[in-house]
């Protein structure tokens, strides 16, 4: 009875975050069709087909999530785990961001950084305003608006795809089950505010995290949400996924989300290098990223029109790149993926 009221909750729960993430885009479209009609992109329209299937999609995730809390991956608590209070007094800041970002499509620039950042410090692919965002990836300000403009985009399934590295991961660990589940190292590359790192905390409860980002503004962000948690903070080291500071072998999984699309294709293979670097023999390497074009041909509008709103420089190379090539060019073995919605998770362990 318990279990069927928590059930009816988070189905709930999800539907009005997907009525919200469908209701912010269309009315802010249509609002910037109006007062800013040169920043529209031209989209292409999504057959009914495509919706049902999308649709469809949606459910099965959902169905995903709700399962493996059941099963005792991880805590059904944590299909409830948002910041509500925060977001929703952040909602207002979305739409007073948007003018800027109107602004900066219009006028095709994305090179608006902050004037402080010092470009030495960063590797060129990264200076820029990916999805059009105010300040790229530079700025407290944009570290504090990200995983809110994140859940709309992706009409509140944001956290539920993040999610998907869990049973990978926690089934990858068992190669050292020999061992106290507090020796055990868990990294995750590209970390950015911390959201996955809280859903691997829930997971592991014991296990000693890292995260490593680039951007510090959102490595700050990163630490607001994970020090509310009771347990170990995770360490919060900025760097470069490509080259990162860790002894090789150091780490018995590795986790990597949404990154892979924003990495011109050298990088991406650079990043999945070191990822092998860090890890022990018999470690594994969790990947999640958007869906590609060779397993998920039936979306391919939908990644179309992803890449022509927002400025996502790298993803059109991205959908049809080969990942399984590039893990096992790294060295990688027993490559497996799935697809959940419009997030593919591969993972592959080191020999
Ligand atoms: C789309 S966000 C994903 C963040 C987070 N994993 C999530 O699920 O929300 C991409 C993140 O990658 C970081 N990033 C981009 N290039 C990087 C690199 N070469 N090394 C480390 N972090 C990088 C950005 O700073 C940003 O936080």
């Amino acid at each position: 009875m318990a279990d069927a009221v928590t059930k009816l909750a988070y189905q709930t729960l999800q539907q009005g975050k997907s009525l919200v993430g469908v209701a912010h885009k269309e009315v802010s479209t249509r609002l910037m069709e109006l007062l800013a009609p040169e920043a529209s992109a031209k989209t292409r329209p999504i057959p009914p087909q495509m919706l049902s299937e999308l649709q469809a999609a949606h459910q099965q995730l959902l169905d995903t999530d709700w399962q493996e809390a059941e099963q005792g991956l991880y805590p059904t608590s944590l299909l409830f785990d948002a910041p509500w209070l925060d977001w929703a007094a952040r909602y207002p800041l979305v739409w007073l961001d948007m003018p800027s970002t109107w602004n900066r499509r219009s006028s095709r620039n994305v090179q608006d950084l902050p004037r402080d950042v010092e470009p030495e410090s960063f590797p060129d692919y990264y200076l820029q305003n990916f999805h059009h965002q105010t300040d790229g990836y530079l700025s407290d300000h944009s570290a504090s608006l990200y995983d809110l403009q994140v859940e709309i985009l992706f009409n509140g399934t944001a956290e539920p795809m993040r999610r998907r590295v869990l049973k990978p991961l926690v089934q990858g660990l068992r190669a050292f089950a020999d061992r106290p589940a507090s020796s055990l190292r868990v990294l995750d590359v590209a970390t950015g505010t911390g959201r996955t790192l809280r859903q691997i905390r829930a997971a592991l409860p014991q296990a000693q995290l890292v995260g490593l980002d680039l951007s510090p503004a959102y490595l700050r962000q990163a630490n607001r949400w994970l020090s509310q948690l009771p347990s170990e903070l995770p360490q919060l080291v900025q760097g470069n996924g490509e080259a990162m500071p860790f002894a090789a072998g150091s780490m018995q999984a590795v986790t990597c989300v949404f990154l892979l699309h924003e990495l011109p294709a050298a990088a991406r293979q650079n990043v999945i290098n070191d990822c092998f670097r860090v890890l022990e023999p018999g470690g594994t390497l969790v990947l999640a990223d958007s869906v590609q074009l060779a397993d998920s041909p039936q979306f391919e509008t939908v990644m179309d029109n992803f890449r022509r709103v927002f400025h996502e420089p790298y993803y059109r190379d991205y959908i049809g790149d080969d990942i399984d090539a590039r893990l096992a060019a790294a060295g990688f073995q027993g490559i497996r993926a799935e697809s959940h919605l419009m997030t593919r998770v591969w993972s592959a362990i080191k020999p």
